[in-house]
């Protein structure tokens, strides 16, 4: 499995304490099943060169302990009126240096901001993947508002643990909601650490096996995400509008 979005680096976020903890899930995601893994902290304005060397570093140490998991630079962009331009500029990096860059937005605010911001974007030339949804308070009440984000080619990265109902139940019926209906893009772990909101997928591919098909598993799991970091256009999927 690939997974896009997830706290490894260590000492940068709320992720991963230190670079104990960084081997420590990079260990669990190779028992687990995936195989590449974007490295997404969380930034706002800069960081791309502390992701880059951090990136490097992480590197060199799975490198040393044999543990062949692939690493790839991302962030996880609190988007705001100067992110396109500061992705342009080179301060803030996309997902694995594709067209895609992985962006979330504050859990309540004015739901014309996401619009505008992610208008910006696609009009800058980026395909945003927005970080999971299914969180956000004005996207549970009106999930309606995500068919003008669909429209514009955005996609969506629901979160693993929505769907075992860590956020809640309203956010784990509209992360199911979200799969049968044809809005998820990807599933990511969005882990955090080692013993709590783990960068494990496989029962999430079990989940998804069982309560729709091995074939939207691997899509969700695999396909997208791999064509995301390659760069690679994602095909408009068909929806079950709201
Ligand atoms: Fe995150």
């Amino acid at each position: 499995m690939v997974d896009l979005h997830c706290h490894i680096l260590p000492d940068m976020d709320d992720g991963a304490r230190d670079v104990r903890e960084s081997l420590a899930m990079a260990q669990l995601a190779l028992e687990r099943g995936t195989t590449q893994l974007v490295a997404t902290p969380h930034c706002h304005t800069d960081g791309a060169e502390a992701v880059n060397r951090a990136i490097e570093f992480l590197r060199e140490q799975l490198q040393c302990v044999g543990l062949p998991l692939a690493v790839f630079p991302g962030m996880e962009i609190f988007a705001d009126e100067n992110t396109a331009r500061l992705l342009q500029d080179g301060k803030l990096l996309t997902l694995g240096g594709s067209r895609y860059p992985l962006v979330e937005f504050a859990f309540e605010c004015d739901e014309r901001l996401p619009r505008r911001l992610l208008r910006q974007l696609v009009e800058a030339g980026y395909r945003p993947v927005v970080a999971h949804p299914e969180r956000y308070t004005y996207i549970q009440q009106e999930p309606r508002l995500l068919n003008d984000w669909l429209d514009m080619g955005c996609l969506l990265q629901l979160n693993k643990g929505s769907f075992s109902g860590q956020f809640g139940p309203r956010c784990q019926a509209l992360a199911f909601s979200l799969v049968a209906r044809g809005y998820a893009a990807v599933i990511s772990s969005d882990g955090h650490g080692f013993d709590r909101r783990t960068p494990t997928l496989d029962r999430t591919w079990d989940l998804i096996c069982q309560d729709f098909s091995p074939r939207a598993a691997e899509m969700l799991l695999q396909e997208n995400p791999r064509r995301i970091l390659r760069n690679f256009p994602i095909p408009a999927p068909r929806l079950h509008r709201f």
